[in-house]
């Protein structure tokens, strides 16, 4: 982007070693023996192990589940099946037994990513895409063997898989055929499911339809696609009302909604979204404003394969995201874990219909302890403000700075939020990249608001009440557990008000451990 800007101030920021409180640290030391030796980076309230992609989020029998893609045989890539874990709150999850593993020819090799759909009478639904005896990609339905099971445990693969495969007739290439999306219901009747794919250099969104959720047929053109964008994996594709914060079940369409599209980059391995409207006389996905690029995406740091959820109980829609390491390979063995997910988040349409907005799940905030509320205050330029930890010795030889940046740009001014790892670690085996993003905000009319979470390895931040968000992985050796602590400052020359800070410990969430 070129512009001509003037550096104006940078406004009030963080820094932070990985965990707020010596609360974190007590509760590492009590972990059962498999986790006992030393795990700086293990997250203490973020979803783990998650090898890979979410799979097939949803709410059934008032039980939260998440599936995601995990080998059981090692920490590679294979054997992949559908681990299974549940929640009554988002926070807590209990691991289950595997929902499916490769057991027929059309999931021989794998069972890769797919969607739940919760179908009429609330009996919930998985298309799946299965590695098959040839090693094609091709869609298979899996349904519970026991819906009085409120946890889901067993699943009963349909005779007639594989649902949707790749022929010489439709053209479809064997290695670019994934992700079947959660399907919605039209008003004729007919289910509808969307499939990842890649027509040349299109990224692509293919439709099929279903009247009894087995037989289903190609339609003649895709949902979307976009020339030059790569392979899709992991489309998604949902309504939110345009005016309110309330989340919507799947099937709505209507003049009060708009849709988004969401498609995971393969190229780029971030993912990115679109708003616009469904024709569904025509089966289509028309993008606001004409434009038909990818701009916008969910978050401009480590973020990848996400899914939403329509929660049919609080009435919210939920994001859920798969945020892999940054350190090295070598590095990912020592630990012997990889990935994680990001904090379950609302989702809904910003007022101005421009974007989404992003915000943590209330239930996460029944971890706060030991809050920290300091008085209003100016921080001049050059101000390091103590707020929480112990005080190091050794000074900030490791730190992670969350700021923003002022510029003005003709009559206007930009706000950039930024998450600068450059300095999070004294190991340089570690990706050290700084990731920012433009806020949507009037800085002459509003406050500036932060909201980061951090936990041990990740950090997780919110500019502008949820209007931009950044993901980092950060891995310091000197400022972890009772060593860190965090910063409010001012880098710049102008003073800086803050008018509100709080700051609390976060409990340790019970998480994947019977
Ligand atoms: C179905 O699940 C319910 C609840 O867990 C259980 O009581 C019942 O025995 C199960 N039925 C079968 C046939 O397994
Ligand atoms: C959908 O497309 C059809 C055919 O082009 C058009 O007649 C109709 O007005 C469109 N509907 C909406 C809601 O835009
Ligand atoms: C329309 O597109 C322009 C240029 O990409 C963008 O600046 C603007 O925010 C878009 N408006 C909406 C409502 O999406
Ligand atoms: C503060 O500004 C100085 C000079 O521009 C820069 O070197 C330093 O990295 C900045 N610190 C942070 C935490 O952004």
């Amino acid at each position: 982007m070129i512009m001509s800007t003037i550096w104006l101030l940078t406004l009030f920021s963080v820094i932070y070693g990985n965990s707020a409180s010596h609360y974190l640290y007590r509760n590492l030391q009590s972990l059962s023996s498999e986790y006992s030796y030393d795990q700086p980076y293990r997250t203490a309230y973020h979803f783990q192990p998650a090898w890979n992609w979410i799979n097939g989020p949803m709410r059934y029998g008032g039980l939260y589940h998440v599936f995601y893609q995990y080998n059981p045989r090692g920490a590679t890539w294979g054997n992949i099946v559908w681990a299974h874990s549940v929640s009554k709150d988002l926070v807590n999850w209990t691991p289950l037994d595997p929902a499916l593993f490769p057991s027929q020819p059309s999931d021989i090799n794998g069972c890769w990513s797919g969607s739940a759909t919760l179908l009429p009478g609330n009996k919930p639904a998985i298309l799946y895409t299965g590695i098959d005896s040839m090693n094609r990609q091709v869609q298979n339905l899996a349904q519970p063997k026991n819906l009085s099971d409120p946890f889901l445990r067993e699943w009963v693969k349909s005779p007639k898989n594989p649902l949707m495969e790749p022929t010489s007739a439709n053209n479809i290439d064997s290695s670019s055929f994934r992700d079947p999306t959660t399907a919605w219901l039209g008003k004729d009747g007919q289910w509808r499911v969307l499939v990842g794919s890649l027509r040349e250099t299109s990224g692509t969104a293919l439709l099929y339809k279903s009247k009894d959720f087995v037989d289903w047929v190609q339609a003649e053109q895709p949902l979307h696609s976009t020339l030059g964008s790569g392979m899709w994996e992991c489309p998604d594709f949902f309504p939110v009302l345009s005016n309110g914060q309330l989340g919507v079940d799947t099937s709505l369409n209507g003049d009060h909604v708009r849709h988004v599209l969401k498609a995971s980059l393969s190229a780029k391995q971030h993912d990115y979204y679109m708003i616009g409207s469904y024709n569904a006389t025509k089966d289509v996905f028309i993008p606001d404003n004409g434009t038909n690029q990818f701009v916008l995406s969910y978050d401009y740091g480590k973020y990848y394969a996400s899914k939403t959820f329509f929660d049919d109980g609080k009435k919210r829609r939920i994001l859920l995201a798969w945020v892999s390491e940054s350190s090295s390979s070598a590095d990912d063995k020592k630990k012997g874990w990889s990935g994680i997910y990001t904090i379950p988040r609302t989702i809904w349409l910003h007022k101005s219909g421009k974007q989404l907005v992003q915000w943590p799940v209330v239930e996460i905030e029944k971890l706060r302890a030991y809050p920290v509320n300091l008085p209003p205050q100016v921080l001049k330029g050059g101000q390091l403000l103590h707020i929480n930890g112990v005080t190091a010795t050794q000074g900030l030889q490791e730190y992670t700075s969350i700021s923003f940046r002022i510029f003005r740009h003709q009559h206007k001014y930009l706000v950039l939020l930024c998450s600068d790892q450059s300095r999070s670690s004294l190991n340089k085996d570690n990706d050290l990249a700084t990731y920012g993003t433009f806020v949507d905000v009037d800085p002459l009319h509003e406050k500036l608001s932060l909201r980061t979470l951090i936990d041990h390895s990740v950090v997780e931040s919110f500019g502008g009440e949820g209007r931009a968000c950044i993901t980092a992985r950060v891995y310091p050796t000197l400022a972890i557990n009772d060593k860190a602590q965090i910063y409010a400052f001012n880098n710049g020359t102008v003073d800086v008000k803050i008018t509100k800070l709080n700051a609390w410990s976060m409990k340790k969430a019970q998480i994947n451990r019977n």
